[in-house]
């Protein structure tokens, strides 16, 4: 007994006997005083938080980001200069599934990063391809609904998804990558991450750059076909968990590159594209993708609900010398993650030990539901500001360069004049005979059941990235 701890109640006094009830008499019934068998019931009753809305499934880890490039001339970001090594928390996940689907499903993968600068939290809220859907956030929930269960049947609907899809060119892009190879990587150590949005650098010298954030594996790009990952599922729905997991408990660590295409501010206006639409990247040739550091993933969680499941992400937490865009989903997306976690976490969510900055916090938010730690001024005469009590107090070298914008405040056409089709044809072209065989076969399997009509129209947007993609399709679905 000497070399076991004492089993305790929450309140810290020793429980007797944590295996038969207090009753009356052997054969019960039970006793209400039998105060810990009902704290422990109560407590597996909330054992469950709500799930993230999208996101639900997912794999993380602890690892490191070290800058071995040299961005100084760019931005101020102190996780950025060369030489420095930030601790950082990396959570992968599909987005359609909900906790405990199987992992090895065609979707897209998160790539949520958090690095613990001594600026404070910076988060890279990205996924594993350099594109998105829709490149309007009104369009976003609508989305998010073809791909979750249909309300009647309670089953993912094809047929809304390509509905949605054929209504929305914008998104032929990030399609083409989904039923691509990419579409379906072994592990999430085996593709590579993307801020996807443009996010932007700037100096001491008040200079801004525009930026897009890369992680490239060095595991190497490796997939499943539809049948190979049918094959994993029936075998084990943890995949991706078995596979990340094993991986840094071997001390097998996953390692991806980091690199960074870099636009001068006022260059944007010079671009034939919209750099801030979220359905196109920079191509390499105009912006060679230049290497900042390598990212290491080298610890396991101890609690995955503690250091995964309660981790919050969110694209509004950005560190002096990084900045945001003025792409309309990244904007819409400040609010949306914050608001979430005060929802799915509490108001308090950042006191969390995975959330909380490796750097001092002081602000004059006071109270509320699960506080642990109280006013953060440093002073508690100093709990409003202005105050003469040396309360903390803003720091001007904190502020971004001013921003030009201009333009008449109206709801703009987002398609009017947009090109939704030429990226991805650079893409198709990029496909060997092979990735085009399996593309076309992936879609025209994802096809099943969905009216004529939708599929017509989806046919309509294949012709007009390229007339092979649309064919291949065709003779998939067997179809003239
Ligand atoms: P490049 O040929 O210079 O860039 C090709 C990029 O495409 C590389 O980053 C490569 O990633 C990636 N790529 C190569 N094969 C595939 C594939 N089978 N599926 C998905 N991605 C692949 O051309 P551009 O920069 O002009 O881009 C051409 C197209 O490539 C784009 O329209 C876009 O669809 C895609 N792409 C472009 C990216 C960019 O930031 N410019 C990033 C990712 C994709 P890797 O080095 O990992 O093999
Ligand atoms: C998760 C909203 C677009 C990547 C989430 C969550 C919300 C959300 C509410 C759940 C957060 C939580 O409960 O912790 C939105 C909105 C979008 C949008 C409103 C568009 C307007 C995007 C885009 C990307 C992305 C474009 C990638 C480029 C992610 C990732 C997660 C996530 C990786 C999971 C983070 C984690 O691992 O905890 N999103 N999203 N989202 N989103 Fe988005």
């Amino acid at each position: 007994m000497a070399d076991k701890p004492t089993l305790t109640t929450t309140a810290g006094a020793p429980v007797p006997d944590n295996r038969n009830s207090l009753t009356a008499g052997p054969r019960g019934p039970l006793l209400l005083q039998d105060y810990q068998l009902i704290e422990k019931l109560a407590h597996q009753n909330r054992e469950r938080i709500p799930e993230r809305t999208v996101h639900a499934n997912g794999w993380g880890a602890h690892g490191t980001l070290k800058i071995t490039g040299d961005l100084s001339r760019y931005t101020c970001a102190k996780v950025l200069q060369p030489g420095v090594e930030t601790p950082m928390l990396a959570r992968f996940s599909t987005v359609a599934g909900e906790r405990g689907a199987a992992d090895a499903e065609r979707d897209v993968r998160g790539f949520a990063l958090k690095f613990y600068t001594e600026d404070g939290n910076w988060d890279l809220v990205g996924n594993n391809t350099p594109v998105f859907f829709v490149r309007d956030p009104y369009k976003f929930p609508d989305f998010i609904h073809t791909q979750k269960r249909h309300p009647r049947t309670n089953l993912r609907s094809p047929t809304a998804m390509w509905d949605f899809w054929s209504l929305c060119p914008e998104s032929i892009h990030q399609v083409t990558i989904l039923f691509s190879d990419r579409g379906l990587p072994v592990s999430p150590m085996h593709m590579n991450g993307y801020g996807s949005h443009t996010y932007s650098l700037w100096n001491h010298s008040g200079e801004r750059y525009w930026v897009k954030f890369h992680f490239k594996t060095q595991q190497g790009h490796k997939y499943f076909t539809n049948a190979e990952a049918a094959e994993v599922i029936g075998h084990s729905r943890e995949s991706y968990q078995e596979a990340l997991y094993g991986a840094i408990e071997r001390g097998d660590y996953p390692r991806w590159t980091m690199q960074v295409q870099v636009m001068p501010e006022k260059d944007a206006d010079k671009m034939p594209f919209n750099p801030f639409d979220l359905t196109k990247v920079w191509p390499h040739g105009d912006f060679p993708p230049i290497d900042v550091g390598v990212m290491e993933l080298n610890r396991n969680p101890d609690d995955y609900f503690a250091e995964i499941e309660q981790a919050a992400f969110s694209p509004s937490n950005i560190v002096p010398g990084i900045g945001h865009s003025p792409d309309k989903m990244l904007q819409a997306r400040i609010f949306a993650y914050a608001d979430a976690h005060r929802h799915r976490l509490g108001t308090h969510y950042e006191h969390l030990p995975i959330n909380a900055p490796k750097c001092p916090v002081h602000n004059y938010y006071r109270d509320g539901e699960m506080n642990t730690t109280g006013c953060r001024t440093g002073n508690p005469d100093a709990y409003y500001e202005p105050n003469s009590f040396a309360g903390p107090i803003a720091d001007p070298r904190a502020k971004e360069p001013p921003l030009a914008i201009s333009g008449d405040a109206d709801r703009y056409e987002h398609s009017e004049g947009n090109d939704d089709y030429s990226q991805a044809r650079a893409l198709f072209n990029l496909f060997d005979d092979g990735q085009k065989e399996r593309l076309f076969e992936n879609i025209a399997e994802s096809m099943s059941g969905v009216p004529e009509e939708i599929i017509r129209r989806q046919l309509g947007h294949f012709a007009k990235v390229h007339p092979d993609y649309a064919d291949g399709v065709r003779v998939a679905l067997g179809i003239r």
